[in-house]
């Protein structure tokens, strides 16, 4: 980890530790345009933004949050000129590499959600290792989200759970929440409370489509390589003073 770290008990005095969010979701955009204002490949822009990813872990850490999604690779993201894929599937190869014993030693349990059978074969392998040996860490959960679409994903809970009917497993009248959520890539998960996304663009972009039905959002111009601690404190700054309702009322 690049950047300094704090404690627990440093969480920033306007911040409630009762209202934190379990669980953070963050879309990491604006890598290539924090690049280009530098006159910089726009590879720079996603290596800065490891760094800032690796810091918003151990700051969730030592805050006391839960767990954190990070948006790394969308079924979209393909279309990218070729040299920058291939750019980002080596650097989360190497990024899982280098980063393993420190998640060991901090006690991050990894996991992944999306389509892996499609990523390089090296990167499954690595994928694979940091899963398994991280599989009995009880700290925070860090899911990246890789090759992932929230549409491809209800696209295959459907068809899993087809399958089961097909088959007499299971009763179409058995289908129901409970159920749908099981076959999701996110299964075992809780839903975000906060999802925020950076650069001044404001969608979601297929990143969890179901599970954000009741998330707050949060939308900063800021550029994901520039979403430091400080940054990261507005934003739940902003989340503690919203009323979630979940269609019910005060
Ligand atoms: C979007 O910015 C960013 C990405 C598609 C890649 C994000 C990936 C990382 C920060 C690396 C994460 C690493 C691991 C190991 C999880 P953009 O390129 O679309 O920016 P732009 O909109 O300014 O062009």
């Amino acid at each position: 980890m690049t950047a300094q770290s704090t404690k627990l008990e440093d969480l920033p005095s306007d911040l409630k530790k009762e209202l934190l969010p379990k669980h953070v979701a963050v879309i990491m955009d604006g890598n290539g345009r924090w690049a280009k204002r530098r006159g910089l490949p726009r590879i720079m822009g996603h290596k800065r933004g490891v760094d800032i990813l690796k810091d918003l872990l151990r700051c969730c850490q030592d805050w006391g949050i839960k767990a954190l999604t990070a948006y790394a690779f969308s079924t979209e993201n393909w279309g990218r000129p070729q040299e920058e894929v291939e750019f980002l599937m080596t650097l989360f190869q190497r990024v899982l590499r280098q980063e393993l014993r420190e998640m060991l030693e901090e006690n991050v349990k990894i996991s992944f959600v999306g389509n892996l059978l499609a990523l390089p074969n090296a990167l499954q392998a690595e994928i694979n290792t940091s899963i398994e040996e991280t599989k009995n860490n009880h700290g925070i959960k860090f899911n990246v989200a890789t090759n992932y679409g929230g549409r491809e994903e209800i696209i295959q809970a459907c068809r899993a759970i087809a399958e089961k009917v097909d088959k007499g497993l299971l009763q179409p009248n058995e289908i129901n929440e409970t159920t749908f959520e099981h076959h999701l890539y996110t299964a075992g998960n809780c839903d975000p409370d906060l999802i925020i996304r950076t650069s001044g663009e404001m969608r979601l972009s297929n990143f969890l489509l179901w599970q954000s039905a009741y998330s707050e959002i949060y939308f900063t111009d800021t550029l994901w390589p520039d979403f430091d601690r400080s940054e990261f404190k507005k934003a739940l700054f902003a989340y503690q003073q919203r009323e979630r309702r979940f269609g019910k009322v005060s």
